[in-house]
């Protein structure tokens, strides 16, 4: 399994966005688990999974209190699976905080699950807490959706900050993907400058960083989002064009990294 992690330091950078249409393209081919570990449960929601009292969420996985395989949903899609959040994942902070290894964590959890995915896709919540902390640590694969915006510059460079502070304790142990700029302004044939400007930072902050195609602003992802669909099953391939390239990139990648 490898394990792709949605982060960036922000609100509205376009996590759960990319974990939705990056999680149901790689289904059409592959096992996937989608994890919703933002308390806000945006991506629950998205995929159109209820929370039912007292059922086990993220919360009871990274807690221990059950085994992995009994927080795991299947949904409609049989190549689609969940382990959802509700705003009881709040509660997970302290405990993280207090095990004395909370990055490694989420890592070790999911582990157990490995042999039965194939990719699990990790949204993540907007704040340097101890829940990104935990999903930045479980990443083989992490990807960083950055508004083409100064707001979003700034979120980006704040993930990359916490990367290099767990690269740095030994707790981060797998490679950045690259990043989504998102809601990219066009008129026309024209990038707005706001938008173009804000690309070329991200550049020059992590020039080694691939940068992949943009997600356009644009209702469509939207409309896609509240209907549980792909973009081209409305008939909008070209948006799916960023997912495209990030699945891939993880396709080059598998050729040649040993899977773990
Ligand atoms: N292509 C787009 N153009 C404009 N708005 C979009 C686009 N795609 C999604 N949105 C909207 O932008 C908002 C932020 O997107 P999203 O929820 O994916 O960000 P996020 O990083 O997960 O936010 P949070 O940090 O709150 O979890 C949402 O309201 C979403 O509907
Ligand atoms: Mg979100």
């Amino acid at each position: 399994m490898k394990t792709i992690v949605i982060a960036s330091l922000s609100g509205g950078q376009g996590k759960t966005t990319t974990a939705f249409f990056l999680g149901k393209l790689l289904s059409q081919s592959a096992k996937v688990l989608f994890v919703d570990a933002d308390p806000q449960s945006n991506l629950t929601f998205f995929l159109g999974h209820e929370v039912e009292a007292n059922a086990p969420t993220l919360l009871e996985l990274i807690k221990a209190l059950v085994e992995p395989a009994e927080a795991v949903y299947s949904l409609s899609n049989p190549n689609q699976f969940l382990i959802p959040a509700d705003d009881g994942l709040s509660n997970a902070q302290e405990y993280l905080a207090s095990s004395g290894m909370g990055a490694v964590v989420l890592r070790t959890r999911l582990k157990k699950l490995a042999q039965y995915f194939d990719y699990c896709v990790v949204d993540s919540p907007p704040a340097r807490t101890q829940i990104s902390i935990a999903t930045v640590g479980a990443a083989d694969y992490l990807l960083i959706p950055a508004e083409a915006s100064t707001k979003g510059v700034n979120s980006f460079i704040r993930t990359l900050e916490l990367v290099q502070s767990l690269e740095n304790l030994g707790a981060f142990t797998g490679s950045i993907l690259g990043v989504v700029p998102f809601r990219d302004k066009w008129f026309g044939r024209s990038q707005s400058k706001d938008s173009a400007s804000a690309i070329a930072a991200m550049k020059e902050v992590a020039p080694q960083l691939q940068i992949f195609p943009s997600i356009l602003e644009s209702e469509r992802y939207k409309q896609a989002l509240n209907q549980g669909m792909l973009l081209n099953e409305l008939g909008y391939e070209e948006l799916e064009n960023p997912f495209k390239a990030v699945t891939k990139a993880l396709e080059i990648k598998s050729l040649y990294v040993v899977e773990k």
